[in-house]
């Protein structure tokens, strides 16, 4: 087994009743709260540097979304460096970046997980150039056609310091959270990442203090 298939990726699916999976669940529904209990929410998850716990983070709302009756859709926005497939056991290819370089219908991209109610959109195939397509008007019509069929659509994407993309895509949904790591994330580079979303208009619907 994969490390990152370890049940510690997961922890609330595995064990539901840990305190930290009781931590994820207050987050979603302060987040749900947040967003003026929308219906149907969009939310792009992102921190201010590489491995402060975005996709752990990601992983783990994605199941509690699911464990409250949305019909989820997790998506792997970190085209350069995916790993939602090896957390999920699913192929890493066709995923997003064949979807946005290729227009390889949308079905095709969106694998079921072990988990009901969720489904995932792994990172794709590695191809050079990709990560300039997530601000475009395909990634638009892909988040266009997810909207219509998931209730909660939640985007794992790079960290906001590294690259636009968090950004361009926050600005195509309902807003973002973002994942501090604690006793790790600097606060100058927290505050520079809230002040570029800031800047990119961002609705900031939370905030998420990693391995506190
Ligand atoms: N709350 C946590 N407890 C234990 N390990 C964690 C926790 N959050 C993240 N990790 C581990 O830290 C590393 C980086 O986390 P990850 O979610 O991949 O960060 P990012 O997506 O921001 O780069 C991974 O190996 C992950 O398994
Ligand atoms: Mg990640």
């Amino acid at each position: 087994m994969d490390s990152r298939a370890a049940y510690g990726c997961l922890l609330v699916h595995h064990i539901p009743t840990a305190a930290a999976s009781e931590q994820y669940r207050r987050i979603r529904n302060n987040i749900r709260i947040a967003s003026g209990k929308k219906e149907r929410l969009s939310l792009v998850i992102t921190s201010p540097s590489p491995g402060e716990g975005k996709s752990t983070s990601a992983a783990n709302l994605a199941v509690s979304f699911a464990q409250r009756g949305d019909k989820v859709l997790l998506v792997d926005g970190n085209v350069r460096n995916p790993v939602l497939n090896q957390v999920f056991g699913i192929k890493q290819w066709p995923g997003l970046s064949d979807g946005l370089a290729t227009g390889i219908d949308f079905d095709e991209i969106v694998y079921p997980t072990s988990i009901e109610g969720l489904a995932v959109i792994p990172g794709g195939s590695p191809m050079p150039g990709t990560a300039d397509l997530l601000d475009s008007r395909v990634m638009e019509e892909l988040l266009e056609r997810a909207k219509a069929k998931y209730t909660v659509i939640l985007i794992d994407s790079p960290a906001v310091l590294d690259t636009p993309d968090a950004i361009a895509l926050a600005g195509r949904c309902d807003g973002a959270v973002l994942v501090l790591r604690s006793g790790k994330t600097q606060q100058k580079k927290a505050i520079e990442a809230k002040r570029l979303l800031d800047f990119g208009k961002v609705n900031l619907l939370g905030t998420v203090l990693n391995r506190s």
